[in-house]
């Protein structure tokens, strides 16, 4: 234990398992106690409160929505890189390639990336297709990049991350982005204004219609029990238009609700009843 944290007993855990699984879908092992006990005994004393206990007991009759909010931004687990599993970018790429030569120009292309964290995701998204297709700026072409922890949110629309970030990248790649020259570096205004982060909670409404032309939600479902998977990808078919892609995290699967869905590439799916639907 280290100084200053408080000990979680076995009811305290419970009760916390539970209030994070009903408010954001997150289903905690008990693998997770360190990270609960360390990443919740910060708030607890900010608070003044003697245990968990009575932090739940706090949020339950209470805590304010900026509490609540607190409560999960501590309890998710945020890691995301620049170009992570690029195969999906390649993938994406000819998806949008096709689609630019299908349709007129301005014509609407929208992607989502589900669970964006801190933005890597969506802004390699915007970086890559800029860079493979300039032409890209004449479409109505919009990236949607959501999450449930507010302050990755907040992070993600500042569009600066240390340079280290770049580790691992292609000199090629890495040009993609700006030196902020104080070891920083920035997101191009070019790819920041194609994405608009909004908090969203998967597991509540979505207050968007569609169609996508690509959802990315990947290395988010893990966190999720079978059931609310299997809901959650069910969502996404309805929400993806005819011939649009599923991109989904390497250790993932769609178990239950991947009924709806074809696989057509590594983690990579496109939904049975709008290919059906299309066909007919
Ligand atoms: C490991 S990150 C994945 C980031 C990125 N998609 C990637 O693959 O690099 C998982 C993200 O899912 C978000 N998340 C967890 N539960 C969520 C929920 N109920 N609704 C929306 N986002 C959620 C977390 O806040 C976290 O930022």
């Amino acid at each position: 234990m280290e100084q200053g944290e408080f000990t979680l007993s076995e009811r305290e855990f419970t009760r916390i398992k539970s209030r994070v699984y009903s408010v954001a879908g997150i289903s905690l092992s008990d693998a997770k106690r360190t990270l609960v006990v360390s990443r919740l005994s910060k708030i607890v004393r900010a608070l003044g409160l003697p245990s968990f206990d009575a932090y739940v007991d706090y949020l339950e009759r209470n805590g304010s929505e900026d509490d609540g909010q607190e409560f999960v931004n501590a309890l998710t687990t945020n890691l995301t890189r620049f170009y992570r599993e690029d195969h999906h970018f390649e993938h994406l790429r000819a998806h949008v390639g096709g689609l630019m030569a299908e349709r007129p120009r301005g014509s609407r292309l929208r992607i989502w990336s589900a669970g964006c964290s801190t933005g890597q995701e969506p802004y390699t998204i915007g970086l890559d297709l800029l860079a493979a297709f300039p032409d890209l700026k004449r479409w109505d072409f919009k990236i949607l990049a959501t999450d449930i922890d507010t302050s990755v949110i907040a992070k993600a629309a500042r569009g600066v991350y240390p340079e280290n970030e770049l580790a691992g990248i292609s000199p090629e790649r890495a040009r993609l982005f700006e030196k902020a020259g104080d070891g920083s570096i920035r997101i191009p205004a070019a790819a920041r204004d194609l994405v608009s982060f909004k908090p969203l909670n998967l597991i509540g409404a979505w207050p968007m219609k569609g169609p996508f032309d690509a959802i990315f939600c990947r290395n988010v479902a893990i966190y999720f029990d079978k059931p609310t998977q299997g809901e959650m990808f069910g969502r996404f078919a309805k929400l993806l238009a005819p011939e649009a892609f599923l991109y989904i995290g390497h250790s993932e699967n769609l178990g239950s609700g991947g009924e709806g869905f074809r696989l057509v590439g590594k983690t990579i799916y496109q939904s049975r009843e709008k290919l059906n639907k299309r066909a007919a």
